[in-house]
C-alpha cells in the first residue's frame, strides 16, 4: 500500500504511477499489466541500437575531453551527472521517442532539457534540495511563508510544468512525430491491459511517464558510476574486463548486441557494484496474513516490513566465505560456475539485481 505520509508526499510531484499507487489501485493494475511488456529480452534488444548510440555520444564527449588533456589524462569532475545524462536520453528515446539530447547539451555547456531540468528540481524540492532564492525571486522574502510550504509550491509548480510537458509528449505521439505504437506511451494510448482488460486513464500516463524517469536512468547511472569506481580501484578487475572485451570484440570497434551475454565477467562487474551499492536501497511489502518469521518474530497482517537491501547483500553467511570479506569487491562471486567451484549452492540468478 502507497499510504504513509511520506509516500503521500512523494505523490505530490510523482502522482499514480507503477511505484507511486497501490497495488489495490486501478492506474497501478492497468500499468502493471503493460509496463512489464517492455523489458523482456526480446525488446531490450531491439532498444539496443538506440542504447549503443546514446553511448557512443557520450564516450565523444568524454573522449574530446581526455583528448585535449594530453598524455597527463584528465579529472572528469560529476561523472554521476554525465551518467544521468546519458542514461536518461537512452531511457527516454527508447520508451517514449524523445530524443533529449543531454550529452551532447552538458557537452556544449547548454541549459539541460527542460522536462530534466523540471523532473530534478520537482523531485529534489520533494526531498527538501532547492534553491530557494533562486526559484521563488522575491517572494522567497515573504517572513509569514515557512520553508515548508516554499518548498511544497515549487513541487507544485515543477508538477505543473512537467505534465504539461507529458501532455505534450502524448500528443507528438498520437500525430506520430515521436515514438510509436510500440512506444511506452503508445502502447498506453492504444492498447488495453491484459491483465484488467482496461486502458490506462489518459490522466495516469503523467504519473507513469514520471515513475518510468524515477525507475529507470538515475538506477542506471549510479550502477554505471559504481562499476567505474570499483574498477579504477582495482586495476586487476579492469584488466581482467578489457582482456576479455579484447578476446571477444577481436578487430570490432563497437560491441554488438550479440557480443553482451558473452561478457559474463564483465557482467559479474556490474552485479557486484550492484551488491555493493543498490541503486535502490530498500523495499518494503506489507504482510498479507499473519506471519511468523523463524518462530520467532510475529507480523500482523498489513505490518510494513522494510528490507535493508545493502545489509542483506553485505551478509557474512551469504556473501563471505571463499570469496573473502562481503564489503570488498570482487566479481569472481558472479561468474557462472564459481559458487559450485568453491563447494557452495548456485547463486540465484537473480541474486543482487
Ligand atoms: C540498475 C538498474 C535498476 C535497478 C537497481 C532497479 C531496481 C528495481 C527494483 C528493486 C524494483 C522492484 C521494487 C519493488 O518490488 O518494490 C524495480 C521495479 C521496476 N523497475 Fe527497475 N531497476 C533498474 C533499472 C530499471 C530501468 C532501466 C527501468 C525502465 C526503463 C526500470 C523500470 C522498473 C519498473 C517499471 C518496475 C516496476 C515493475 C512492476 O511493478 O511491475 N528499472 N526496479
Amino acid at each position: 500500500m502507497f499510504n504513509r505520509r511520506l509516500q503521500k508526499n512523494f505523490q505530490a510531484f510523482a502522482s499514480n504511477g507503477i511505484f507511486t499507487s497501490s497495488t489495490t489501485d486501478p492506474d497501478w493494475a492497468s500499468a502493471h499489466g503493460l509496463l512489464p511488456r517492455f523489458f523482456n529480452a526480446l525488446k531490450v534488444k531491439a532498444f539496443y541500437g538506440t542504447i549503443l548510440d546514446k553511448t557512443r555520444v557520450f564516450m565523444h564527449e568524454w573522449s574530446k575531453r581526455v583528448a585535449a588533456a594530453g598524455p597527463e589524462g584528465a579529472l572528469l569532475e560529476h561523472a554521476n551527472d554525465w551518467f544521468a545524462c546519458m542514461t536518461a536520453d537512452a531511457v527516454v528515446k527508447c520508451a517514449i521517442g524523445l530524443d533529449m539530447r543531454n550529452v551532447e547539451r552538458k557537452g556544449a555547456g547548454e541549459a539541460l532539457h527542460p522536462f530534466i531540468a523540471c523532473f530534478r528540481g520537482g523531485i529534489g524540492a520533494l526531498l527538501g534540495h532547492a534553491d530557494l532564492k533562486k526559484e521563488m525571486g522575491l517572494s522567497y522574502y515573504n517572513p509569514l511563508a515557512s520553508k515548508k510550504d516554499a518548498l511544497h509550491r515549487i513541487v507544485l509548480r515543477r508538477r505543473e510544468e512537467a505534465e504539461a510537458m507529458v501532455s505534450d509528449m502524448v500528443e507528438k505521439t498520437r500525430r506520430g512525430e515521436i515514438g510509436d505504437a510500440n512506444s511506452v506511451i503508445g502502447a498506453m494510448l492504444n492498447d488495453k491491459a491484459p491483465n484488467t482488460g482496461e486502458y490506462v486513464r489518459l490522466q495516469a500516463i503523467y504519473g507513469h511517464v514520471i515513475n518510468l524517469m524515477v525507475a529507470g536512468h538515475e538506477t542506471t547511472a549510479t550502477t554505471l558510476a559504481w562499476t567505474l569506481y570499483y574498477l579504477s580501484k582495482n586495476p586487476a578487475c579492469e584488466a581482467k574486463a578489457l582482456a576479455e572485451i579484447r578476446d571477444v570484440l577481436g578487430d570490432a570497434t563497437e560491441p554488438t548486441a550479440d557480443h553482451i551475454p558473452r561478457l559474463p565477467y564483465l557482467e559479474a562487474c556490474f552485479r557486484e557494484a550492484l551488491r555493493l551499492h543498490p541503486a535502490v536501497t530498500a523495499i518494503a511489502r506489507d504482510a498479507a496474513a499473519d506471519t511468523l518469521l523463524k518462530g520467532k518474530w510475529l507480523v500482523r497482517r498489513g505490518q510494513r516490513v522494510n528490507i535493508n537491501l545493502v545489509a542483506l547483500q553485505r551478509r557474512e553467511d551469504q556473501w563471505g566465505g571463499p570469496f573473502g570479506d562481503p564489503s570488498s569487491f570482487n566479481p569472481e562471486r558472479f561468474m557462472p560456475g564459481a559458487c559450485e567451484a568453491a563447494g557452495l549452492p548456485p547463486r540465484h540468478p537473480q541474486a543482487s539485481h
